[in-house]
């Protein structure tokens, strides 16, 4: 199945408009001249939005660049109204996303969100034509405690709540195991692999083995430049989303030079 490898920056609560502005100009003058055959996804805080859209909207113009995609890191189930401090999908497509993170472990964890809000937020993301990264991922006492496929089942099956199979063809999955996230621990390739194809099997039971075949799991959680090429070569295992290591241009190029590569 030829599945074209998608990495993506999470800036998570990182880099204001000035640093985003340095920052594309930096890994775009890294990736001039170059032709990697992956999507290349930054997803900068809400404010910076603007100035990232615009300035990839200028380099393209110019120079031809490798086209770069822009995420969201989050987006509200809700339409429009009273709702403090929430952006909706509306709003994001005026500055040009096209993907949104969504049910990352930190909005799980931290935020509270429920399988049933991922939910209800990737069918309001579709409604827009975004398109999810819908994380799933197990804790570490949940892998110790054989929890794994419960945990990880339960997760895909609730967030994919009565979503279509033409609505899954524009999800992208990713596979973020939280003991690994900003711990400088990687999953090693193996734990990686099966993790992937026990998702994409349930994946399969869901949707058939044709969606099931399509659909892209990237893998998060402490990917570097060094160890992007072991897990990329893996075969269920079709891109990253990369926290710490996008943050610096260099490293982020790199990632997606070495894992392109071996993908
Ligand atoms: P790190 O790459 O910093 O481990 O973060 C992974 C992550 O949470 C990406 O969404």
């Amino acid at each position: 199945m030829n599945r074209k490898p998608i990495f993506a920056a999470n800036w998570k609560m990182n880099k204001g408009p000035s640093e985003t502005e340095d920052f594309v100009k930096s890994l775009l003058s890294k990736l001039q001249g170059s032709n990697f055959n992956s999507e290349i996804v930054i997803a900068p805080p809400f404010v910076s939005l603007a100035k990232l859209a615009d300035q990839l909207h200028t380099a393209t113009a110019v120079q031809n660049a490798h086209a770069i995609q822009i995420a969201a890191q989050n987006c509200s189930e809700y339409d429009s109204g009273a709702y403090t401090g929430e952006v909706s999908v509306l709003m994001l497509r005026e500055f040009f996303v096209h993907y949104v993170i969504l049910g990352h472990s930190e909005r799980r964890s931290i935020f509270g969100e429920t399988d049933a809000v991922i939910n209800a937020k990737i069918k309001k993301a579709r409604e827009a034509n975004l398109k999810p990264i819908f994380c799933i991922g197990e804790t570490l006492a949940e892998r110790e405690g054989g929890k794994l496929e419960e945990v990880l089942r339960t997760q895909i099956t609730g967030g994919l709540k009565d979503v279509s199979e033409k609505d899954l063809a524009e999800i992208v999955v990713a596979y973020e195991p939280v003991w690994a996230i900003g711990t400088g621990v990687t999953a090693t390739s193996a734990q990686a692999q099966e993790a992937h194809a026990f998702v994409r099997s349930v994946i399969s039971g869901l949707y058939g083995a044709d969606a099931a075949g399509k659909i892209r799991i990237q893998y998060g959680g402490s990917v570097k430049p060094n160890n992007a090429a072991e897990l990329m070569a893996c075969p269920d295992i079709d891109g990253a989303l990369i926290g710490g290591a996008s943050l610096e241009p260099q490293s982020f190029f790199e990632i997606i030079r070495n894992g392109t590569q071996s993908a």
